[in-house]
């Protein structure tokens, strides 16, 4: 259950709420931990069916359907949580575009880098003030092994895995911009886990971790991680990919 009673009532914002890792994220922090939780996607019905399962739980699911890709959706998530204090907020939702070396057009490029980094970047700027406070607020960005340094690199990955390295780098940079505004910003690079995004990625492939085991153990780094951690990238891995 979560203990702090300090941060018990302040809110986290879920992004990529309907299906995969988000999802588990979500169920671990209302069910296990008794978290008020604003949970977005674009999709309503997963999100509605999500809330009918935890209606018994401890914590609070509140839906929002919007899309995070355009300004108005950056707008709406604010406009939602309005002058509710956050505890955090969890850049989870991505895009996976691949393609071929050779056929990439520019607007495909442009998708994955602005889900998968120009957004979490808006939304943590947005939400800065509402984050801040003592206890601080948690950003923990999903990243991606493909965007850690060093990592085994695919074919037809190219924009999704340097938007990944861009979205770690951009946590580095927030956690700098804000050092002394209590907002703690950390990135986690995952590795495989089986949802739709991954059976994409690696059709065939089966990954060795689902996504309520991943999702438990971002739902914990998200209410703990940043009593030990701030500017960091972690690697969440067993695999490859
Ligand atoms: N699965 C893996 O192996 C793996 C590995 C490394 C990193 N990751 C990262 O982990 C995160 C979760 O991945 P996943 O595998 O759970 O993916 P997923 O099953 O494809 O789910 C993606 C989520 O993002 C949401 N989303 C996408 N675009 C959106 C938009 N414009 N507005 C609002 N929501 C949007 C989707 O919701 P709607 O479609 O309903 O809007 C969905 O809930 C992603 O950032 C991904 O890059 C995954």
């Amino acid at each position: 259950m979560y203990k702090d009673s300090d941060m018990k009532d302040r809110w986290i914002v879920v992004t990529g709420a309907s299906r995969g890792v988000g999802r588990e994220v979500v169920r671990c922090l209302v069910a296990d931990h008794g978290c008020p939780v604003l949970a977005v996607s674009r999709a309503s019905a997963p999100l509605e069916e999500l809330k009918a399962e935890l209606k018994d739980a401890p914590g609070i699911l509140e839906p929002l359907v919007c899309d995070i890709s355009t300004d108005a959706g950056v707008g709406r998530v604010v406009e939602q949580v309005a002058m509710r204090r956050l505890a955090g907020l969890l850049n989870n939702a991505g895009v996976l575009v691949k393609r071929d070396m050779g056929a990439w057009a520019s607007e495909d490029a442009a998708l994955a880098f602005h889900v998968n980094a120009t957004v979490p970047l808006l939304l943590s700027q947005a939400l800065a003030d509402r984050l801040a406070g003592d206890p601080p607020g948690h950003v923990v960005n999903i990243g991606s092994m493909g965007g850690f340094q060093g990592s085994a690199k695919f074919p037809g990955l190219a924009a999704y895995s340097a938007s990944k390295a861009a979205l770690a780098c951009l946590t580095e940079c927030l956690a700098e911009e804000w050092k002394d505004k209590q907002v703690r910003v950390n990135c986690l690079a995952i590795g495989a886990v089986d949802t739709d995004m991954l059976r994409e990625a690696f059709p065939g492939y089966r990954a060795p971790v689902d996504a309520a085991a991943m999702g438990a153990y971002v739902a914990r780094f998200l209410l703990e991680g940043h009593g030990l951690y701030n500017g960091k990238v972690l690697p969440v891995s067993v695999s490859t990919p």
